[in-house]
């Protein structure tokens, strides 16, 4: 599981490196990992900014994987990622463990502390992580770093946790590919789910207008929110899109 790694002190966004080598260089088998200390131009989900302060991971893998199967790739690289922050939480601080929240947003402790951004066209496909490790962005409310959840006295080192995070990504998709199926991991992917068998909000994707209200009894095999109606129990709903709340 090689990867060819390029590393950038400050550019615009790994997202835009990944579309420009995509169109040059990509080669049938490689797999490459466009690292950035910083960005000034850092995209998050709904072409909202993503705040990309130097001691943070801004990486974007640029991998061949089945168009098919594309469906599953925000969910699969969420889990590598809690994966990934498992390696670094010792036992006594397992209470903190990172969880997903539907879709794709990955928190700790309540607070959001990694997103992905996935761009597929075609077989290769651009998996863009930022994870706050050293860094929690004060502008954005209700973010953390691992560094702060752990209370480190020293950094975490990026490259190491690059590294990791490879090895969990690629192995993820590699079990996907081999089983053709997004039930090659879907069962882990569904034991951090947040939510689970609870009551919840779907809001549209401003978080302004709620959409539906339901019991959260987990994913279907495409990644949708199964949603229980509270009146009628046997009534049960696949939810394509949306954000979830309490
Ligand atoms: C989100 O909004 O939750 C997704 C954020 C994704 C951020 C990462 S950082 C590395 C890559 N480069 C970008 O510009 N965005 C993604």
């Amino acid at each position: 599981n090689q990867v060819e790694c390029f590393h950038f002190n400050l550019i615009d966004s790994t997202m835009n490196i990944a579309k420009q080598w995509k169109k040059i260089y990509v080669t049938e088998k490689n797999s490459y990992a466009f690292l950035a200390d910083q960005q000034f131009k850092g995209q998050g989900q709904n072409n909202n900014v993503w705040v990309s302060p130097i001691g943070n991971c801004y990486v974007t893998f640029l991998v061949k994987f089945d168009p098919l199967l594309s469906y599953c790739l925000p969910q699969l690289s969420a889990v590598s990622v809690i994966e990934t922050l498992d390696l670094y939480i010792p036992q006594e601080k397992k209470q903190i463990s990172p969880v997903l929240k539907w879709i794709n947003d990955i928190f700790m402790n309540e607070k959001k502390i990694s997103g992905v951004l996935c761009k597929v066209e075609d077989e290769h496909v651009s998996i863009g992580i930022g994870v706050n490790l050293n860094h929690t962005p004060a502008e954005i409310a209700g973010s953390t770093s691992l560094k702060n959840e752990l209370g480190l006295h020293y950094d975490i080192d990026v490259f190491e946790f690059v590294q990791n995070l490879w090895d969990k990504l690629s192995n993820n998709l590699q079990k996907v590919l081999q089983q053709n199926s997004f039930q090659a991991i879907l069962d882990k992917v569904q034991d951090r789910m947040m939510y689970l068998n609870q009551q919840v909000k779907i809001y549209d994707l401003t978080l302004t207008k709620v959409l539906n209200e339901g019991i959260f009894k987990g994913l279907s095999e495409y990644g949708n929110a199964w949603l229980q109606s509270l009146t009628d129990p046997q009534e049960i709903e696949a939810i394509y899109e949306g954000r979830m709340r309490s």
